[in-house]
């Protein structure tokens, strides 16, 4: 399984957040869907080995742990909006015991200490100013940490470190989460063929 966790500071824990403002309103849900978008669809599939778990930090009623798991999602849209719709309807059964709110489609009380905790893959860092993941081995089933638009804050940093086998970056440039995804997904596809 190649697992992801992104770290959303501000999207919306409401179910009422707005899907005309994704961006603003919602906190850049529209960051996270797309980030969604690249750890779960190939070209008219989705990869089932794949799940991203979107950690919701924003108000009211932080924090709140989306995972999509893309062996149990039916008819997944690259639509984000249409997706920003599961989301909603996820955040209207938020619980601590982890509950499938729709196929796929999973929610629990927990932030990121407690996401990590429940991974047992090697988890790795992808940061900006890390090693180049070109020269760091990694297995098939593996976890990787992302931010959105801003850094981890220290906290996180602290929490991710206890847990991290390496921090990697994928490129030269800081370049968007999505993409740091998705070329994440090209070198474990190059090295363990699907
Ligand atoms: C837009 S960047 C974060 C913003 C940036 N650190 C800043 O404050 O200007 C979003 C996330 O994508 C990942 N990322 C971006 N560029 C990367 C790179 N070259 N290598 C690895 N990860 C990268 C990191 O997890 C980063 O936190």
């Amino acid at each position: 399984m190649r697992r992801f966790v992104v770290v959303g500071h501000r999207a919306s824990t409401s179910p009422g957040f707005p899907l005309d403002d994704l961006a603003g309103g919602a906190g850049r849900m529209d960051l996270l869907l797309n980030a969604a978008n690249a750890a779960l669809l190939v070209s008219h599939d989705i990869r089932r080995d794949a799940e991203i778990t979107l950690v919701l930090l924003g108000p009211p009623d932080p924090p709140v742990a989306i995972r999509l798991a893309g062996e149990r999602l039916q008819s997944y849209s690259p639509d984000i909006r249409t997706d920003a719709g599961l989301v909603r309807a996820a955040l209207e059964r938020v619980s601590r015991i982890e509950r499938e709110a729709s196929p796929g489609v999973f929610v629990s009380r927990r932030g990121l200490a407690e996401v990590l905790d429940g991974i047992q893959d090697p988890l790795v860092e992808l940061r900006e100013d890390g090693k180049d993941i070109r020269e760091v081995e990694l297995p098939r089933d593996v976890a990787f940490v992302l931010s959105d638009t801003t850094d981890l804050t220290e906290e996180e940093e602290a929490t991710v470190s206890r847990k991290r086998i390496a921090v990697c970056r994928v490129g030269p440039r800081s370049i968007h989460t999505d993409d740091a995804i998705a070329i994440t997904h090209n070198e474990l596809d190059r090295r363990h063929p699907p």
